[in-house]
């Protein structure tokens, strides 16, 4: 099997999710990393994507100068993944969808929702992948539950209670830092803070497990650090479009969570409950019955949570691993081996509407809204 080449954009040294994407393209074999345009500042790039072993010729110093510099290559890269800030998300995805590259966009894929729905309508005019680094629905146990859920182990699903709560942001004292002030800052963030920085996660989560979409909303927004003109806090009830009822909270000011990402599912036949903090591991109850582990790596669980699981039962994985399971899905999908569980550009347009539904929703004091981007109504 040919390896196939890939490229970064963003992800410069000392960012946040750089690594989780070096060490999630490369471990298993799967990608080259070729090509790079690393940082906002051209020579730190240069240099940097020369120190990681990039040829100098391919160590770009901007993406425009990337996408000219791999368009007019014979063993141009199969895969480029966008790590850059949310804003510029949307014009990087673009060109490169439309010169022919597949395309990972980190999340939240756009700003808007007309640019979502573009993206999705230019990477299905052109038959390129996009998918959206929802990386959380690729841990083992969270395929396993989702294969649970459809199995019908749960029978209907009743209910999905998730939050995604830290306390990092927590400290009023250091709210004016420049690296925690800007996610509060809509010239910078967008048109919402915590929920869409974290809250889009569990809300993905939500329907990647529930394998449902969430269709309306009611949100209740706080900046409880008064300062923030973005909310720190938010409470989101919401539905799905098969009846199942949601719950998820997020926040940046719980003090003492540490990543705070958790989920729990009910339906008729039973309940399952997932935490980040512990990603091996599934908790299941049947009605009526005791509570089991189930436990990554261990004999019987279905072939999804299998495939995705590289190292023995009881050994921890990990984020860069679950960022690596969606590189697996990926390096499938271009060889021509679609992946039902890569989140796409379609599950990155849908959170944008849901975005902007909760946004609505706050400033009607909670008034429910229609969470569906138009293109998907009706
Ligand atoms: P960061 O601020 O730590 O790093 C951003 C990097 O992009 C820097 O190296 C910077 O020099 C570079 N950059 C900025 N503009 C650029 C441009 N025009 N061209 C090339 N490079 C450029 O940001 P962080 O936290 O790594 O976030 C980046 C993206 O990843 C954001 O969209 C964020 O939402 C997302 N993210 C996703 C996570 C996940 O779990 N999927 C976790 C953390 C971040």
């Amino acid at each position: 099997m040919t390896k196939l080449k890939w490229g970064l954009i963003g992800g410069g040294e000392g960012s946040q999710i750089g690594p989780a994407h070096r060490l999630g393209a490369q471990a298993d074999g799967h990608f080259d990393f070729v090509a790079g345009a690393l940082d906002h500042r051209a020579d730190m790039g240069r240099a940097y994507a020369q120190r990681l072993g990039i040829a100098a010729n391919r160590a770009y110093g901007d993406w425009r100068e990337m996408l000219a510099g791999e368009s007019a290559r014979e063993d141009r890269v199969d895969l480029v993944t966008v790590a850059t800030p949310n804003s510029t998300h949307f014009e990087i995805t673009k060109a490169f969808l439309e010169a022919g590259f597949n395309v990972l966009c980190e999340k939240p894929m756009t700003v808007t929702v007309e640019e979502g729905e573009e993206i999705v309508k230019i990477a299905r005019a052109n038959g390129r992948i996009c998918a959206v680094n929802y990386c959380y629905s690729a841990y083992p146990m969270i395929r396993q539950a989702r294969a649970m859920v459809r199995a019908g182990e749960l029978g209907n699903i009743r209910l999905v209670v998730t939050n995604f709560s830290h306390g990092h942001h927590g400290d009023a004292e250091d709210a004016d830092n420049p690296r925690v002030r800007w996610r509060y800052d809509p010239a910078m963030a967008g048109v919402s803070g915590q929920f869409a920085d974290c809250g889009i996660h569990a809300l993905h989560m939500a329907g990647f497990i529930c394998d449902d979409h969430v269709t309306t909303l009611s949100a209740d927004f706080a900046s409880t650090i008064s300062s923030r003109v973005l909310e720190d806090d938010a409470m989101v009830n919401f539905r799905m479009s098969k009846g199942t009822v949601g719950r998820l909270w997020t926040s940046s000011v719980a003090i003492g969570r540490q990543h705070g990402f958790d989920i729990q599912v009910f339906g008729e036949k039973g309940g399952i409950r997932w935490a980040s903090e512990q990603p091996n591991q599934l908790i299941y109850t049947r009605t009526g019955g005791r509570t089991e582990i189930i436990e990554k790596g261990e004999g019987g669980l279905h072939d999804e949570a299998t495939r995705l699981s590289r190292v023995a039962i009881a050994h921890p994985e990990g984020f860069p691993l679950a960022v690596a399971n969606i590189y697996c899905d990926l390096a499938d999908a271009i060889r021509g081996q679609a992946r039902d569980g890569l989140p796409t550009a379609e599950d990155g347009c849908r959170s944008l509407a849901a975005v902007y539904a909760a946004v609505a929703s706050a400033k009607d004091h909670g008034a429910w809204q229609e969470a569906r981007p138009p293109m998907f109504r009706g």
